[in-house]
């Protein structure tokens, strides 16, 4: 049976989750308007921005399957992580290179941040599929991370020879 405490963490973890994705998907729009001269980043933002509406959904079905509201947060949405989109409002020209060092940071955040929910979700009363559906989240968000971080070389160089070029 979950201890009402550790539901209540649960679900604060939750919301904050969700709040989280929000911020990702509006940092991630803005990025794609921006980073069409690095069609590879411009893709897998892309990919990475459907990735994150389902994680929304997801989050959503979950607090649904709790009997939870998840319509009255959208102030915490809107505060959330306002450092990290200040460096995606930032406009230098660089941007691409912070874009990306913003975006290492933010994937491993969100990596943290589900790691953490899923530590507390069984006594927090998710049930296995909910379970499943965080995973689900957390997989997606290593894939991102892994792909910044193998490709921040690459993009630093392509950024460099067009530095040179112009
Ligand atoms: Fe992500």
């Amino acid at each position: 049976m979950a201890s009402d405490a550790t539901r209540q963490l649960f679900l604060t973890g939750l919301r904050n989750a969700h709040a989280m994705e929000h911020q990702a998907r509006e940092l991630m729009e803005r990025q794609i308007e921006r980073s069409t001269d690095y069609p590879q980043v411009e893709a897998r933002l892309r990919q990475h921005l459907e990735e994150t509406k389902t994680q929304i959904e997801r989050l959503n079905t979950i607090f649904d399957e709790l009997g939870e509201s998840h319509s009255e947060f959208k102030d915490a949405a809107m505060a959330f992580l306002g450092n990290m989109a200040a460096i995606g409002h930032a406009v230098a020209p660089d941007e691409i290179l912070k874009n990306q060092l913003a975006n290492n940071a933010f994937e491993n955040y969100e990596i943290a941040a589900y790691k953490s929910l899923l530590a507390l979700a069984q006594d927090g009363g998710a049930s296995a599929s909910a379970v499943n559906t965080l995973k689900q989240n957390l997989a997606e968000e290593e894939a991102m991370a892994k792909w910044v971080s193998e490709h921040v070389g690459e993009v630093t160089l392509d950024y460099a020879r067009r530095t040179h070029a112009s």
